[in-house]
């Protein structure tokens, strides 16, 4: 058995939270994940000897599709979109870059509507950061995959909820399915270190949607992820009509001959299974699964600048006054390393605390159903 092997055993109580699982972790196995997964050239450490080398930044919080699980409603716009510009993104991550991290991920919302995304890629990549990852919906993948590439975006997440196109454009309400997958063809073609589908596993979708991203990762070098939906503080009586656990595609996986595979340095939260006749991978992340924190090498940056300790901590911290000018690095990778001290050991997502978190990345919503 693979030493996280257990960590991602389902919880008896894992759906819905019904039964809170364990969230204290301990015990020699997590300690092997620290070694395997932590980060030896970050400075930031926590309290629990995690270190972190991997940023998630939300450079806007607007997007322009709305997924039954996130925004059923669409974006509505609340107050100024006063979000960091490019001269405080490079400062922010020249701060981290110093500080160890060699990983950033740029989210939303939907980063791609933000006008100016080249010109972020490219101050990322000039701050010598290793790997660079887009999270996108993918709305506009196959007019600027390209330039994201050239830009020196290395690593692509393309958030692709289901492969049938009249089911996708019912959880995303965008019929957009057809251009994303020519987009997706050019971007298998880019020279992408990586390239990855996330797909949130609905209740209303699975079933035999997972024959079609296995026919789809046959012969592509492709790892499809698929993410237990989360509670947020706005989606509850849809996680309670829509939530199904992970077990359900490793059951999937396992009758049909998918190992899962040993983890690397800076992996995320997914473990990943891998079968001799296929190019592609699958890919389960679990939340809800006891130890899913011990491993946690990941911070984030709200798209005002705030610093976050975890996706489902309340407040944040404020960092956007110390990114006015260079000369307050420093003072910056202080500030962080300080607040770091105060990361809790774990999510309390099972005791359906979703912290500040209304919605990931407002509250009516519709099951989705093939
Ligand atoms: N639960 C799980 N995944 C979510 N995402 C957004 N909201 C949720 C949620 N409540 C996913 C999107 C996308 C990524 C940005 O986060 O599907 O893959
Ligand atoms: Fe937009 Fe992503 Fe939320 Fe879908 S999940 S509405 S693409 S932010």
């Amino acid at each position: 058995m693979l030493p996280y092997e257990n960590a991602m055993t389902t919880a008896p109580g894992a759906w819905a939270g019904a039964i809170v699982p364990p969230l204290t972790h301990g015990g020699p196995q997590w300690n092997r994940i620290h070694l395997e997964r932590g980060c030896s050239v970050s400075v930031l450490e926590d309290g629990f000897g995690r270190r972190f080398c991997y940023l998630r930044l939300s450079i806007t919080e607007a997007c322009n599709f709305s997924c039954t699980y996130c925004l059923p409603d669409g974006y509505r716009r609340s107050g100024a979109h006063d979000f960091l510009s490019p001269e405080e993104i490079s400062r922010l991550i020249g701060a981290f870059v110093r500080a160890g991290v060699c990983k950033v991920r740029l989210t939303g919302g939907e980063p791609a509507v933000r006008k100016d995304l080249d010109a972020i890629i490219s101050r990322v990549a000039r701050s010598g950061v290793e790997k660079i990852a887009l999270t996108t919906n993918g709305w506009s993948l196959e007019k600027k995959v390209a330039d994201w590439r050239a830009a020196g975006l290395t690593h692509l997440n393309v958030s692709v909820d289901s492969l049938d196109a009249g089911v996708f454009a019912r959880v995303t309400g965008h019929d957009r399915l057809p251009s994303i997958l020519t987009g997706l063809e050019r971007a298998l073609d880019g020279g992408f270190t990586a390239v990855k589908l996330n797909a949130v596993l609905l209740r209303g979708t699975v079933g035999d949607g997972f024959d079609a991203y296995a026919d789809y990762v046959r012969a592509r070098p492709v790892s499809v992820r698929f993410i237990e939906l989360m509670r947020t503080g706005d989606n509850a009586d849809y996680f309670a009509a829509e939530h199904v656990s992970g077990a359900v595609l490793r059951d999937w996986l396992k009758v049909r001959g998918w190992s899962p595979r040993a983890r690397e340095g800076d992996d995320g939260p997914a473990v990943e299974f891998s079968h001799p006749d296929y190019l592609g991978r699958f890919g389960l992340i679990a939340p809800y699964a006891p130890g899913f924190c011990d491993g946690c090498n990941r911070l984030r940056v709200t798209a005002r600048g705030r610093l976050r300790l975890c996706l489902f901590g309340d407040g944040g911290l404020d960092l956007r006054d110390l990114l006015q000018s260079n000369a307050d690095q420093d003072a910056l990778i202080a500030r962080i390393r300080t607040a770091l001290g105060a990361k809790p050991q774990g999510h309390r997502l099972g005791d359906g605390d979703t912290g500040a978190t209304r919605r990931l990345f407002p509250t009516k919503w519709t099951p989705v159903r093939r």
